[in-house]
């Protein structure tokens, strides 16, 4: 039976700005209490935090560079904070723009260690400590086709999308893991709303999604009791179109 999550504690990473953002609020409206986990975004993460309580829930903020490897002991403190935690969202993540030919050694490990190593290290302190629970790792849907001009994010979501799968074996039946995969959703840095209509023709439903359509998919999965493994694509049908014919429009 599908449960209820009020009065659950939930970590979130990445969670100041954008889609992180709406997930800690979505979470909020649900009746859970939001550990905010942020890196340069201090004044949004306060911000949110007190939009969060407003909402009748508490909330709690974090700082850590996974860059610098400051995932080591952010579960426990989050825990020493906030007594208890019953779940992980790994949404956090570098993206840099680089093609094959401009790929470097120095782009790929930077990708790799925030956007798969910091989730595994931190989903591994969570199973460990906690015992019970669920994680989700937010995904790219791109990982289905070629992303040809992020090359080290997306060889870093195909790392954590195989990482997912094997924690989620590895960790049942007592930690609960899944993965989320967004297609396009909000605009990357230096683009605009435009760049994304520009972009919905290569979506089946002809639409971009909203940040909201990803925090339904984290309150599902929440919710749910005997998923464990799965990857939702949230993005309009895109994983089954074939990237590999066509540039981008833009
Ligand atoms: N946007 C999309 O349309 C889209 C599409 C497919 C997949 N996704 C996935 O969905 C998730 C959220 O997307 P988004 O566009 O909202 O993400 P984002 O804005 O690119 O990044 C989210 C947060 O990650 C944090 N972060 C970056 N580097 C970090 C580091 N070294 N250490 C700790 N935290 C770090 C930043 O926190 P601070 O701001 O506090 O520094 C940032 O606000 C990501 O996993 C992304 O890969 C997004």
């Amino acid at each position: 039976m599908p449960g209820s999550i009020k009065g659950k504690n939930i970590l979130v990473t990445g969670a100041a700005r954008r889609i992180g953002r709406e997930i800690a609020l979505r979470l909020a409206r649900e009746g859970v209490n939001v550990a905010i986990h942020y890196r340069n975004s201090e004044k949004d993460a306060i911000a949110l935090a007190r939009e969060i309580e407003g909402l009748g829930v508490k909330a709690w903020i974090a700082r850590a560079d996974f860059e610098q490897n400051e995932y080591d002991g952010l579960i426990e403190r989050v825990v020493s904070a906030t007594g208890t935690l019953d779940a992980l969202i790994n949404n956090a993540s570098v993206f840099t723009n680089r093609s094959l030919s401009g790929l470097t050694l120095y782009d790929l490990v930077r990708n790799i260690h925030v956007n798969s190593w910091a989730p595994f290290e931190l989903g591994r302190d969570f199973k460990r400590t906690m015992k019970r629970g669920h994680i989700i790792n937010i995904l790219d849907s791109s990982t289905s086709g070629y992303d040809w001009s992020h090359v080290g994010y997306i060889m870093s979501k195909h790392v954590l999308t195989e990482i997912t799968r094997m924690i989620a074996v590895d960790y049942a039946p007592d930690v609960l893991v899944n993965g989320i995969a967004p297609g396009l959703i909000l605009p990357p840095p230096g683009k605009d709303e435009e760049f994304l209509k520009r972009m919905d023709r290569t979506v089946p439903v002809k639409r971009h999604g909203n940040p909201e359509d990803i925090a339904e998919a984290v309150v599902f999965l929440l919710k749910n009791n005997f998923l464990a493994g799965a990857v939702i694509h949230v993005d309009g049908g895109r994983h089954l179109m074939d990237y590999a014919h066509g540039p981008h429009p833009d």
